[in-house]
């Protein structure tokens, strides 16, 4: 049976890194017989200079008819002068809402050949392996009402909601114990329950829920602690769940723990497992069209992709596997290059993940 996959390239090096994304999965697609078949839609500032949308409604019902959905990156300097209402990251946000894709995992994984690109001290994120799960459809930033008003006195005031229904945190608390039972049992729920009454009963869904998984050690914290734990001590968690907006700043600062934001992957998850996946990064303009950006993020979204949409977790493994190998031989595009390793280009860097495979 043949798997649908929407591509968007998107805008800057987004064609670049999908380019060499979509190589390795027709590697690993004859390789294990998955019978992919691709078809390359617009998003973005691209699709913009055609339909005059950032996302047309063609595109977004490809993708919701899709099996998963492999995207690059939108957005840059030609389209940041445009009214907010159609610029290209409203794309994004459309396509993230109107697919349920409430799911937001965030691995944050060190590679050991790049333990000197951390920000941290070796021994803090030696063997770092954490997955921070955001909740990415709701809370502060969907909540209504929202603006800035006037207020009797004359002086404006900005304002927004921070909203969680019981089933949206249920159901983001769900896929965070699902994941855990997959690795280490262990949760920690990040909320703000001393002053927020919103995270107040976030804390109270996530408790009882966790009677379900009795397996899965559960813990809480404050954002505001686990803000610092993060830098202090990063390898005392294994799955942090959270809502949008902690999770927004939390999963950055856990994905520098990393080294290079052009090392990390990402997926978003609805009810039905069907997925966007794209790296953690944005368009780089200002290293678009130069062909040294790394694929390796985008690979690596590619090979969550497999192991999440489509439960191809061979497949998957094999493409981890062979970028740790690729590592391993010393290949680095600049972003990640240190003395005595062989920089290579993003086409370069791709082939040699092909030939990993
Ligand atoms: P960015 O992530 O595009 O770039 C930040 C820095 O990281 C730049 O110096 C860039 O060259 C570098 N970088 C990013 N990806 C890289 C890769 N694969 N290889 C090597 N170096 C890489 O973030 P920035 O500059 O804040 O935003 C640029 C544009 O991207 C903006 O229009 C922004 O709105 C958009 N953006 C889009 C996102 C998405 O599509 N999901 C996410 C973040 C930003
Ligand atoms: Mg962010």
């Amino acid at each position: 049976m043949s798997k649908k996959i929407v591509l968007l390239p998107g805008d800057g090096i987004g064609p670049e890194i999908v380019a060499e994304a979509v190589k390795v999965l027709e590697v690993v697609d004859k390789k294990h017989k998955l019978g992919l078949k691709f078809e390359e839609e617009l998003i973005g500032g691209s699709a913009i200079d055609v339909h005059g949308v950032p996302l047309a409604s063609s595109t977004l019902e490809k993708c919701q008819a899709a099996d998963a959905v492999l995207m690059g990156s939108v957005g840059g300097p030609k389209w940041d002068t445009l009214d907010s209402s159609i610029r290209p990251e409203k794309g994004l946000l459309k396509i993230r809402y109107e697919m349920g894709l409430f799911g937001n995992l965030r691995p944050a994984i060190l590679y050991p050949q790049l333990a000197d690109a951390s920000s941290l001290k070796p021994e803090l994120v030696a063997g770092l392996d954490i997955l921070i799960v955001r909740e990415l459809t709701g809370g502060i930033y969907f909540g209504e009402p929202r603006g800035i008003r006037l207020l009797d006195n004359g002086e404006r005031q900005g304002y927004n909601t921070y909203v969680y229904a019981e089933h949206e945190i249920e159901r983001i608390g769900r896929m965070a114990f699902e994941m855990a039972m997959k690795r280490n049992k262990k949760v920690c729920s990040v909320d703000k329950a001393n002053v927020l009454e919103a995270t107040v009963l976030w804390r109270e869904v996530v408790q009882s829920l966790s009677r379900e998984y009795p397996e899965v050690e559960l813990s809480h914290m404050y954002v505001d602690n686990a803000a610092m734990q993060l830098v202090r001590q990063p390898k005392q968690f294994d799955v942090i769940v959270t809502g949008n907006m902690f999770g927004d700043i939390l999963s950055d600062t856990a994905a520098m723990l990393t080294g290079s934001i052009g090392m990390l992957p990402s997926a978003s998850l609805n009810k039905d497992k069907r997925g966007l996946y794209e790296p953690v990064h944005g368009s780089a303009p200002d290293i678009a069209g130069q062909g040294i950006a790394n694929p390796l993020a985008t690979i690596l979204s590619a090979a969550m992709m497999l192991r999440y949409s489509l439960d191809q977790g061979e497949a998957a493994d094999a493409i981890e596997a062979a970028v740790g190998k690729v590592l391993d031989d010393g290949y680095r595009s600049a972003d990640i290059f240190s003395e005595g390793c062989t920089k290579v280009s993003t086409k370069e860097m791709g082939d040699a993940v092909v030939a990993a495979i």
